[in-house]
């Protein structure tokens, strides 16, 4: 019996080792850690339970059969992060570089079912060389059944994606269709093909950093959301995203304890520049409202003429959508529209409230907005608010100008509760372009044509530069001092608490895609 247990803790310390120990060494060089010191970081100390240890490959091409490592390149099992149960895989790039094996593929599929089935997060740590070269067509389909998994968990649990090395070729596609990814400067780069690849095909010299770096993903093609400077903030960014999600889509994030105090916010009522055209940062307005310091910017560095992120209100999870006039004005132009749209997608998916900040003066014109669909991208953001059926509540601080008005979660398609500010403009587009179009021709026949547009500027800016016609519609529930949004928000957040929609039964939706 006790030689049996001590084979047991020999193979388990063999396993332990992954690549072995000059391997580990290189990884550390590279400024990495390895797979299982970033579960260590990730993971409740003592929860974790593996799964899956002594899996490995059944490749005999190459003469793989006689390079075989227990675990065959990631560990896979489940553990708790702030005591809340996840499902979680890591890449272990000293065996094969964590490239995908069959056997590989079947790990992780096999703690994604089990995630579906008991309804808890996955988390995936990424650090792979790609398909294992050795096994050909057998790591492509298990690259497309783990991308089938990640498509059927999709909605239902919530799915996160750290890359901490390499993520390169149809490797980043399950990424891609997860909930949030997280890149880490320097050591992490995603791209369908290299610099090598580009560099035939286009003749165009980069290097894997400038191609698909954290930087780049962050700011220029928005597929990562978070660019994290080391590997340990991005594992504390998983942790801190987790809080604010739901198990699953049954379920509610759960609360914070609360105990009210004065929720009135004085300042608010000087943060609006007396210029309408004057920027000033929505970020001081979303951290008045919120609890203290609860604000989890998402895809801070991209489109960054709208803010969104995760906020705490009264200890409760919400999601925030805001307009950014101190960014191009505030303007929805395409890329602004796709990021708001899939976080808005993303709340709906797990039951998490919406509070929209509005400050638009309308869509971006220009050849190559419309070239590149502004259409189809505007309409993202619209079908996705029109769908969302969580609490929604809008606060228009000052412009709410055209088509913008109706999509940033208006009452006509949807929004619960919609306050404005005093300062709030709600027209169908700014009254200097309005008087132009319609007194056209008392401007063109005047004395002075300047004085003339001037004055039908303000007659127009008089009528509906305001809050009270819309307000005198309905399609404003309350006209509030900026002072008062928070105390206002928290009580309409519980009174929608309850809220039940049930959109008309459906296969799906066709979202403008
Ligand atoms: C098998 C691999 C591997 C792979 C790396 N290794 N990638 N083994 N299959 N895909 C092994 C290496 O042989 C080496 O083994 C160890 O991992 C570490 O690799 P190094 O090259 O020494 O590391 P480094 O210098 O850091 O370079 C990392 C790398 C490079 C840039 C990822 O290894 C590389 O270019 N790998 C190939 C990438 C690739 O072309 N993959 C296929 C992409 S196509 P030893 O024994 O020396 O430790 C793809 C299609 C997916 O993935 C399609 C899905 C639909």
């Amino acid at each position: 019996m006790n030689k049996k247990i001590e084979s047991l803790q020999q193979k388990r310390e063999e396993a332990l080792l992954g690549g072995g120990a000059t391997r580990i060494e290189s990884q550390h060089k590279k400024g990495k850690l390895t797979a299982r010191e970033r579960l260590h970081f990730l993971l409740d100390e003592g929860s974790f339970e593996e799964i899956g240890m002594f899996v490995t490959h059944r490749s005999t091409d190459f003469g793989m059969e006689k390079e075989r490592y227990a675990g065959d390149g990631v560990i896979t099992g489940y553990g708790t992060v702030n005591g809340r149960l996840i499902y979680v895989f890591s890449q272990d790039f000293t065996v094969f570089g964590g490239s995908l094996s069959e056997t590989q593929a079947e790990k992780i599929c096999k703690i994604m079912d089990m995630a579906i089935k008991n309804g808890a997060p996955v988390i995936g740590l990424n650090d792979s060389g790609g398909a294992r070269i050795q096994e050909g067509v057998v790591s492509l389909g298990g690259y497309a059944d783990i991308f089938y998994k990640n498509t059927m968990a999709s909605g239902v649990i919530p799915q996160l994606s750290a890359i901490m090395g390499p993520c390169a070729g149809g490797a980043v596609y399950s990424p891609a269709i997860t909930d949030f990814v997280l890149m880490v400067e320097n050591t992490s780069y995603m791209f369908v093909t290299g610099p090598n690849v580009v560099k035939t095909v286009t003749h165009e010299e980069v290097t894997s950093e400038e191609l698909g770096g954290a930087g780049t993903h962050a700011t220029k093609s928005g597929v990562t959301h978070f660019a994290c400077t080391n590997e340990i903030e991005a594992i504390d960014h998983v942790k801190q995203l987790l809080s604010y999600m739901p198990q699953n889509c049954e379920e509610q994030t759960p609360a914070l304890v609360y105990e009210g105090s004065d929720e009135l916010r004085p300042q608010l009522n000087d943060i609006m520049p007396e210029n309408n055209s004057q920027p000033y940062d929505i970020r001081e307005v979303i951290h008045q409202v919120i609890d203290d310091s609860s604000f989890l910017e998402v895809h801070k560095d991209f489109a960054e003429n709208i803010v969104i992120g995760f906020a705490r209100l009264a200890g409760r999870s919400i999601g925030i959508v805001a307009n950014q006039p101190a960014f191009l004005a505030g303007v929805l132009d395409i890329h602004s529209s796709t990021k708001a749209a899939r976080f808005v997608r993303f709340c709906d998916c797990f039951n998490i409230p919406l509070l929209v900040f509005e400050d638009v003066p309308g869509f971006l014109p220009g050849i190559d907005q419309e070239w590149n669909a502004i259409i189809t991208n505007g309409a993202k953001l619209l079908y996705a608010f029109c769908e969302a059926t969580v609490p929604r509540i809008t606060v228009i601080t000052r412009k709410a100008y055209g088509g913008a008005y109706d999509v940033m979660n208006s009452k006509h398609i949807g929004a619960d509760m919609n306050y404005a500010w005093p300062t709030a403009e709600i027209a169908v587009m700014g009254a200097k372009g309005a008087a132009e179009i319609i007194f056209k021709r008392e401007i063109t026949a005047a004395e002075d044509p300047n004085a003339k547009w001037l004055e039908k500027e303000k007659e127009y800016s008089d009528i509906f530069a305001n809050p009270y016609r819309a307000a005198e519609r309905g399609f404003i529930d309350e006209v509030i001092e900026p002072a008062e949004t928070r105390g206002k928000l928290i009580k309409a957040f519980k009174m929608l608490e309850n809220k039940v929609v049930n959109n008309p039964r459906k296969k799906h939706g066709n979202i403008p895609l």
